[in-house]
């Protein structure tokens, strides 16, 4: 049988200090799952970039009401609570698929792919699920639970999950890997990462609520080439959407636009 050590919390607590993500960690030894206790949580108004760390799920769930079977003790079952905007909610699935790779390679050196959507595989076989549950009120989000299940010293090899194989990075890398390390590796990555989401939510909300360009006629010359219409909107990367008089909808990168009289 394999032995286990417990998570050492307050070691890790003290490596995250002051960060966002991870500033505070519920630890328990047994849960339903990760994301009920999450969301609890945030309904009773947890700070954002809380923690929830279980050793054991007893109902863990995974995407497409799957369920999710993880090794007490061995591997590491999270969900963090998040309040995101609107634009950044739909975001946030794959900045944890980000996250989890990036932690994985800084704590062991692991190349990790994704499989669409969120699905980290090693070698092809699945090495971490993610689940994003959110809540919306009147189109506010409420809150944004993101669950991280990652096989980290248990050896899955014989298990089947959604039809392909599973491993673990211990298996990967033949050793035996440090779950602290790979937990405040991904929480450091992922507190980096919605930063970024977060904050350029708002600054392009505000950029794009000060455009007045925006449902006027313009006319846009990008060298020779000019072309007319409404300015309709801009999408997520800044581009103009122009709506021309035949009703087709382009996307502008850049060019000199002058209104129309
Ligand atoms: C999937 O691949 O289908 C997603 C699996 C997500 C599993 C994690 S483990 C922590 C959190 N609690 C859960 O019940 N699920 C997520």
């Amino acid at each position: 049988m394999t032995t286990y050590t417990p998570l050492e919390v307050e070691a890790l607590q003290a490596q995250l200090g002051d960060r966002p993500i991870g500033r505070r960690i519920l630890y328990l030894p047994q849960v339903t799952s990760t994301m009920d206790i999450a969301r609890q949580e945030a309904l009773a108004g947890a700070e954002e970039g809380l923690v929830v760390v279980a050793e054991e799920q007893r109902a863990g769930r995974g995407r497409l009401g799957r369920a999710w079977v993880s090794a007490a003790g061995l591997n590491l079952s999270f969900s963090v609570v998040l309040y995101p905007n609107r634009w950044a909610v739909g975001r946030l699935s794959a900045a944890a698929a980000v996250a989890v790779c990036r932690g994985i390679r800084q704590a062991t050196g692991l190349e990790a792919a994704l499989k669409w959507p969120n699905d980290v595989l090693i070698g092809g076989k699945k090495v971490c699920g993610i689940l994003v549950e959110s809540a919306l009120l009147n189109d506010q989000v409420q809150y944004a639970i993101v669950g991280v299940g990652v096989n980290v010293n248990h050896d899955p090899s014989e298990e089947l999950e959604a039809g392909y194989q599973a491993t673990s990075l211990a298996k990967e890398s033949g050793l035996r890997v440090s779950r602290e390390e790979v937990l405040l590796e991904v929480l450091q990555e992922l507190g980096l990462i919605y930063w970024q989401l977060t904050g350029w939510g708002d600054v392009w909300e505000e950029w794009r609520g000060s455009l007045e360009t925006l449902g006027r006629q313009v006319r846009v010359r990008r060298g020779e080439q000019v072309e007319e219409g409404l300015a309709a909107g801009v999408d997520g990367d800044g581009n103009l959407l122009l709506r021309r008089a035949d009703g087709s909808l382009i996307a502008l990168t850049s060019g000199e636009v002058t209104l129309q009289v």
